[in-house]
Order: C-alpha cells, then sequence, then structure tokens
C-alpha cells in the first residue's frame, strides 16, 4: 500500500468518532470525514452493495481525489470501509477521477481516471486523463501494471485528451465495454465506446451520442444500460444554457433510445432531465441481483455549495432510486428497502385544507410522506416544512400553471445562493400526488409517479419540524407519513 493511501486510512481512522451521529443525515449517505462529491463504483460485489465516491478527507473542500469506500446490505444502512484509492502514481498523481466496478471472477474490478498533470518544455501545464484500472478484494486493490488502460490516443482525431473522464464498465456476451465522457472537435459533449476481451486491451468503438453544442459542453459521467425495451444514456453535462426542461449550469438528461450492439450505434429518441431541484449531479447505476436498476447520485451542487462552515464532513448521496420505464419516460422511487425503516405510521384522509393547517403528528425532519391533494383548479397549495414559525422551506403548487416550485429562502441561509427551482407537472389530471422524503437536511420531492422529481439541500436547525398546508381555494387533502428511524 502506497504511504498516501496509509496516510489516508489512519486520517480516517483519527476522525472516527469527530462527527456526531446527530449532526449527521438518517438514511441519507454521508462522508465519512472531508468531502465527497460523485458516486463511483456503484455496483454489487459478493453480495453486497458496494459505493465508492470522489474523496478528499483532509478538508471539506475539493482537492487531490481519492476514493472513499462503503457497502451496505439494502442500500439505506452503509458501513465505511477504508480509503481505496489515492492518487499515488505517475498516471494518476493528479487525481483518481470517477468511474465504476464491477464483479468478475471473484474479483472486484475498478475502472477510474487517472488525471496526469505534465509541464511542456516552455513551462505550459499539459493535463491528461486515461483510464486506469485497479483490482481488489472489496478492502484492498492494486493498479494494473498496464496501466493506463485506455489511453486518450485511442480516441477519434480532435476529440480533447484533456477532458476524457469517468468510464462506465459492463459486461455483455463475454465482452467488456466502457463508456466515458470526452469533448468532440466541436468542444462540446460525447460519449465515446470502447470494448475489450481481457480488460488491458481496449479498442475504440464509437461515439454513441453528440452534444453538438445543444446540450451543454463537456459531458460527463455517462452510464449506458438497458430499461424496459429502450436503451438509457444517462449523462451530466456542464455549461448548460437554461432551455426548456434544463436550467443554467450542470444538469443531468436520461437520453432514451435503440442500441444496435452490434454497428455499436444508439438512436437517441427522447431527452428527459432527471432531477430538477438545485442540488443533485453526477448520478450512476447498478443492477441488483433480482434484476432492479438503481441509480443514486451525489446531493449537492458546484456552483451553489451551501453546506455549513463548521461541519467536518461535506457531502451526501440521494437516496437510491428504482428506475422503470413507463411510455418511454424513466420512472424514479425510492429504494422500496427503505420502507424497513418506516415506523409510526399517521394517516389522514380527505382533510379539508383552506387557511394554514397543521396535522397532529404530521411533522418531523426524518420522513417519508404521502400527500394527494384533489379538487384544486386554481390557486396556490403551499407546503411549509422543517418550520419554526421563523424559518421554512416551501413546496408551492400552482394547480393553473401546473407548475411545483421548491423554495429554501427562508430556510436560514446567510448567504447569496439560488434559493428555488420549478418544474412542470403532468396536465390533465384530477388530483396532484406527491411523496415527500425529508431527512435532517434535504427534501426529495416525486410527482407524477416519479416522472418529475427534484432534490434539494436545506441546512435549517433540527428543531423546525412543523409541516403546514395552506391553499387559497380550499381542497381535499390524503395524507399518510412514516418517521424513518434508523435503530442499532
Ligand atoms: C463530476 C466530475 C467528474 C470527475 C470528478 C472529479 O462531478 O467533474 O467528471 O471525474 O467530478 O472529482
Amino acid at each position: 500500500m502506497s504511504e498516501m493511501l496509509r496516510k489516508a486510512r489512519e486520517y480516517e481512522s483519527r476522525s472516527k468518532g469527530r462527527i456526531p451521529q446527530e449532526e449527521r443525515p438518517v438514511f441519507h449517505f454521508s462522508v465519512p470525514v472531508g468531502w465527497m462529491n460523485d458516486p463511483n463504483g456503484f455496483s454489487d460485489f459478493l453480495g453486497e452493495h458496494h459505493l465508492f465516491f470522489q474523496y478528499y478527507p483532509y478538508q471539506t473542500a475539493w482537492n487531490s481525489m481519492h476514493w472513499g469506500h462503503a457497502s451496505s446490505r439494502d442500500f439505506v444502512k452503509w458501513n465505511y470501509l477504508p480509503a481505496a484509492l489515492a492518487p499515488d502514481e505517475a498516471y494518476d498523481g493528479a487525481g483518481v477521477f470517477s468511474g465504476s466496478a464491477m464483479e468478475e471472477k471473484g474479483k472486484q474490478i475498478l475502472i477510474y481516471t487517472g488525471v496526469e498533470e505534465t509541464v511542456t518544455e516552455s513551462g505550459d501545464k499539459e493535463i491528461w486523463q486515461n483510464q486506469c484500472i485497479a483490482v481488489g478484494d472489496g478492502r484492498d486493490y492494486v493498479k494494473s501494471a498496464a496501466n493506463p488502460v485506455i489511453s486518450s490516443r485511442l480516441l477519434p482525431e480532435g476529440s480533447s485528451k484533456e477532458d476524457f473522464r469517468d468510464p462506465k464498465i459492463w459486461k455483455e456476451d463475454e465482452r467488456y465495454y466502457v463508456v466515458a465522457g470526452n469533448r468532440s472537435q466541436d468542444g462540446s459533449g460525447q460519449i465515446v465506446l470502447f470494448y475489450s476481451d481481457d480488460l488491458e486491451t481496449w479498442k475504440f468503438g464509437s461515439v454513441l451520442d453528440r452534444s453538438e453544442n445543444r446540450l451543454g459542453r463537456m459531458w460527463e459521467c455517462p452510464d449506458f444500460f438497458p430499461l424496459g425495451d429502450k436503451r438509457v444514456l444517462l449523462i451530466s453535462p456542464q455549461e448548460m444554457r437554461a432551455d426548456g426542461m434544463f436550467h443554467n449550469g450542470n444538469n443531468t438528461a436520461f437520453l432514451t433510445g435503440d442500441y444496435d450492439r452490434d454497428t455499436m450505434r444508439f438512436i437517441r429518441q427522447g431527452v428527459q432531465c432527471v432531477d430538477y431541484g438545485l442540488d443533485f449531479y453526477a448520478p450512476q447505476t447498478m443492477q441488483t441481483q433480482d434484476g432492479r436498476r438503481i441509480m443514486i447520485a451525489w446531493m449537492q451542487s458546484w456552483d451553489n455549495p451551501i453546506y455549513p462552515q463548521e461541519h467536518l464532513w461535506s457531502g451526501m448521496m440521494t437516496v437510491p432510486r428504482e428506475l422503470t420505464l413507463k411510455d418511454g419516460c424513466v420512472l424514479q422511487t425510492p429504494v422500496r428497502e427503505l420502507e424497513q425503516y418506516w415506523r409510526h405510521e399517521v394517516s389522514y384522509q380527505n382533510v379539508t385544507v383552506g387557511k394554514e393547517t397543521a396535522l397532529e403528528q404530521v411533522r418531523g425532519r426524518s420522513i417519508d410522506l404521502e400527500l394527494t391533494v384533489r379538487g384544486m383548479e386554481r390557486g396556490k397549495f403551499r407546503i411549509r416544512l422543517a418550520s419554526d414559525g421563523a424559518l421554512y422551506s416551501e413546496i408551492i403548487y400552482d394547480a393553473e400553471e401546473r407548475v411545483l416550485t421548491f423554495d429554501r429562502t427562508h430556510s436560514g441561509l446567510t448567504r447569496d445562493v439560488l434559493c428555488s427551482r420549478s418544474m412542470k407537472l403532468e396536465g390533465g389530471k384530477e388530483e396532484v400526488k406527491l411523496r415527500i422524503l425529508l431527512d435532517r437536511y434535504s427534501v426529495e420531492i416525486f410527482a407524477d409517479g416519479g416522472k418529475n422529481v427534484m432534490t434539494s439541500l436545506i441546512y435549517t436547525p433540527q428543531t423546525a419540524q412543523d409541516i403546514i398546508f395552506s391553499c387559497g381555494e380550499t381542497v381535499d387533502m390524503d395524507v399518510r407519513k412514516f418517521d424513518i428511524e434508523m435503530e442499532g
């Protein structure tokens, strides 16, 4: 093991217990210590779910990237494992960037981007991104002597060698495939596909899809998987301009279409925004033993980080979400294992909501809340949550526009950051059904059966627990609430 990895592991051990459990989210994965961004290597190994992540243990800011590591039997309760990779080789010394993992012949194969920085004779810095492999037993990993196994030299003429990252690996009919993010000659994103028969020698296969300057610039963190009778290319585009369903800056999109494996061509048919919230990026998926496709994402924003400076940790993941396909659209539902942690069911039927309405026991900061609102034709329906009167966040549904807004303006922020995002809900429905997961610092809203989803962070003091409903009109509402508890 390198000195650098040993140091990271020692630092992690020493940091254990420095962060009080009450300061962490209840049922969302949070970084052991320091900084975390993208989920990496989300996959099964020897019957357990593994999650790696972009990691800098020493500070709560992005820096020299390592891979942190954790495992779980149910996607909800996670055990921290020692840091898996450090940037300790010449070919990855400027960062062990995002990647993926798979189980193969009893070994765990990690594939990641090694970032190398060199200085030219004229003194200019040059950055190279290449794909590298490490093999391990679920805890300790050895980087391949053949690294980097996918060199940027394999890219088509004119492609960027500086922006070539985030390999996602899978196996199909005895052949290994990798998709990675890249930039084409026009400077905007493309997803490149490679294949190999032995994990060491890789060949360029095709360009699966391109932005052509329409869906942002660089496309990061691709994933490519079958769902229903379609194939989904999941991407995280950078530097987008607000346009229809997308907001300025970093976005995430499901590109749905058909794939011809023989010619390695993807024919895009649909584009869908993955999550409309303020804090969602770099999602990655895996397939469970029972065939479910599960997605997890980094629950933070690059441009609007709002985590408290006094915390010794920064970084949470979304709740893992099951993906299904319906009428060509991807639907997201919180992983069913979460239901094992449901406690104290409270439910109300046909509550009349007009002026401010609070319901006994419908409160809390670690809850799973389902609402059905009927009879709304105009006006606005509001849910104030994480409220103590002065502080609150709001979900506002505008019935005429059929627009759902999340607003954290009054959540206790003292900085000039983005506070609100909106999404359009499906039309032509009698009722609006929402599922809302609250977990101390986060609010995940699932609407339209999981077709339209919104994830945002709030750092309101935990004493703010109330939930208040109100509506300009009088409406009829059903509510079901569970606390989510993780005893033991
Ligand atoms: C996405 C990303 C990836 C990269 C990693 C570096 O958030 O920019 O493209 O591999 O973060 O930490």
